[in-house]
């Protein structure tokens, strides 16, 4: 589903190194926006690039506009070149939780709309990138809980060994989830993505742009669906970077998302057999190694001595390691798109050097789940969107113990483990209510024609958005209404890895070039 990009923020953070450069930036300059009621005041933190940032009201429950109102912060980089500026172009980075707009966003390679990517990229020649932080998030009214029981719930086994561990990890999930209600208020009840999407109306209407072009990747996705629900007839171009499948319910989203998490790992171990880069080459079957060290370090979980180590950017963090950690922080680091993947951060050398590293049995720290610190942490937002977002069964133990069973026949290396797992058990008592439950998209469009189709982009190995979302969601919206354009490899996410795809969608998002149906580019 919705990554969260964490652990690729943590380590770009840990090695500091910078998006790949583009020739001298050409100076920004602001378009016509004369119509723009939205107060732009310059918050860049690094006078070598142009950073807008802007405060926005909106009613916290829509069905109420009079009613109480909430802030939005939103972030804004001016079209680099004013003569052929287009509009805005509005975007979401994924989550549910990130944020766009980040302090220090000129160190940070980012790809938030304040880091440096975005600059990089063509699109920012013509459009004005708008990257609001979606409610609930960041600079945008964020929710609160109580980081203590958050921490203590999210460090106890997705997977139990028996009921009262199961029964221990459902209560410090309520707990805290009360917790959010306690510290969040009314707030909590109001974050499903309906509601972001009618703020990106009400943002897009503020602007003064008649029509709505959107970039969405993993979430943001799901931000851009319900956009084209409620405002069909304003989208002038709306393209979905690894599709997130709001029409599919929860048992739908384990097995598609462990399919494709399962399905990526084999294209690492692939690779592994190929490329001497990977620390794993010269080993016989490292597919059954690799179940054989999960299930050992299941057994015996391996120590994390850098979370202790003030220096270590995961710190704090949690003291050992089981496999289904490994697993659980194997998934995110495999969402890169190449193995070099392209941006300076750890490629697929790097992901084998760590596992092999854990396998040893002394330093598993990577994978290590991190102690939550912040009353506002992403972590609060990405799971309380999701619990409006979809309906979670209520499971017992005898439920739970047979859907462990499920999962490792469907799935046999990852064994269930992945975002909706963990969203299912966090979600079971969560205290504020399912409002924007998932539902089938295919009767409100089968009687209407976008005047450009919806561009929905996916790898065919993703681990978190796995392919089948895009193929469904393709069906779903119907062959006038939406295109889908595949690329042959493997990851989460396409337009940052600077190959063909991202040129694709660059030129449907500038020139609405639409690709052909069913085009596959193999980078
Ligand atoms: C700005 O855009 C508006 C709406 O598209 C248009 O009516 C107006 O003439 C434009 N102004 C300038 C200075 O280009
Ligand atoms: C938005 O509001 C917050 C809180 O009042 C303030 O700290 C911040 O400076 C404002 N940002 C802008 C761009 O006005
Ligand atoms: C800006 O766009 C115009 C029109 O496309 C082009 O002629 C000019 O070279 C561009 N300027 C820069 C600095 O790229
Ligand atoms: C991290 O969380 C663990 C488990 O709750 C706790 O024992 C430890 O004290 C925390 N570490 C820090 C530095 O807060
Ligand atoms: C694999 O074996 C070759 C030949 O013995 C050796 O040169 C290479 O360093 C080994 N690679 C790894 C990753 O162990
Ligand atoms: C602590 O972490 C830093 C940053 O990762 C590292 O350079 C240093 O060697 C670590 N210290 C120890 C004692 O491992
Ligand atoms: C879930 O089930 C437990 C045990 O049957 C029950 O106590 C709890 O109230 C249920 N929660 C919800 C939200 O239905
Ligand atoms: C995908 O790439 C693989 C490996 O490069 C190639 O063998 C295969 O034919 C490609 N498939 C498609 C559908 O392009």
């Amino acid at each position: 589903m919705a990554p969260s990009l964490n652990i690729l923020q943590f380590l770009f953070v840990a090695t500091g190194i910078l998006a790949p450069s583009v020739a001298a930036a050409p100076k920004s300059a602001m378009g016509n926006t004369t119509s723009s009621t939205i107060k732009w005041t310059d918050c860049s933190p690094d006078p070598s690039i142009e950073l807008k940032c802007a405060n926005f009201s909106v009613p916290l429950d829509w069905s109420k506009p009079w009613g109480q109102q909430i802030n939005l912060g939103i972030g804004m980089i001016p079209a680099a070149n004013a003569s052929q500026r287009i509009g805005f172009l509005m975007t979401n980075p994924g989550g549910p939780g990130g944020a766009d707009i980040k302090p220090g966003g000129s160190g940070d390679l980012g790809l938030s709309v304040t880091g440096r990517y975005w600059r990089s990229t063509q699109v920012h020649q013509y459009f004005d990138i708008v990257g609001p932080d979606p409610r609930g998030v960041a600079s945008s009214s964020p929710l609160e809980c109580d980081p203590a029981l958050w921490t203590t719930a999210s460090q106890l086994s997705l997977f139990p060994e028996d009921e009262n561990s199961y029964n221990q990890l459902v209560n410090a999930w309520k707990a805290a989830g009360r917790s959010c209600a306690q510290k969040s208020g009314e707030k909590l009840n109001h974050v499903d993505t309906l509601s972001v999407a009618k703020d990106f109306e009400a943002i897009r209407v503020a602007l003064g742009d008649e029509q709505m072009t959107f970039m969405g990747f993993s979430y943001g996705s799901q931000v851009g669906l319900q956009y084209a629900e409620l405002y069909p007839n304003k989208i002038r171009a709306m393209a979905l970077d690894a599709v997130l499948d709001h029409t599919q319910d929860e048992i739908y989203f384990l097995e598609t998302e462990s399919g494709g998490y399962e399905a990526t790992l084999n294209q690492f171990f692939i690779w592994c057999a190929r490329d001497s880069s990977c620390a794993f080459h010269n080993a016989t079957d490292f597919p059954s190694k690799f179940d054989n060290f999960i299930t050992a370090a299941n057994h015996n979980p391996i120590p994390a001595p850098q979370c202790s180590n003030v220096s270590f950017p995961f710190y704090p963090c949690a003291a050992s390691v089981s496999g289904y950690d490994i697993l659980r922080f194997l998934q995110e680091l495999l969402i890169v798109s190449r193995p070099d993947n392209g941006l300076g951060v750890p490629g697929l050398a790097d992901t084998s050097s760590y596992l092999q590293l854990a396998f040893e049995g002394n330093d598993a720290s990577i994978f290590a789940t991190p102690n939550t610190t912040s009353s506002t942490s992403g972590d609060y937002p990405y799971t309380a969107v999701v619990c409006q977002d979809w309906y979670h069964s209520n499971l017992s133990w005898p439920e739970f113990q047979i859907k462990m069973v499920f999962a490792n026949i469907i799935s046999p290396h990852t064994r269930g483990q992945g975002e909706f797992w963990r969203l299912q058990v966090r979600c079971m008592n969560w205290p504020a209510p399912v409002v924007n439950p998932a539902r089938s998209i295919a009767p409100t469009f089968q009687d209407l024609t976008l005047k450009t189709p919806v561009l929905l982009v996916n790898a065919f190995y993703d681990p978190e958005t796995a392919y089948p979302f895009s193929v469904n969601l393709q069906r779903e919206f119907g062959e006038r209404n939406a295109v889908l354009l595949s690329r042959n490899g493997s990851g989460h996410t396409s337009w940052y890895s600077m190959g063909d795809t991202h040129f694709a969608m660059n030129d449907y998002l500038i020139n609405l070039k639409v690709p052909q149906p069913a085009t596959i580019l193999q980078s």
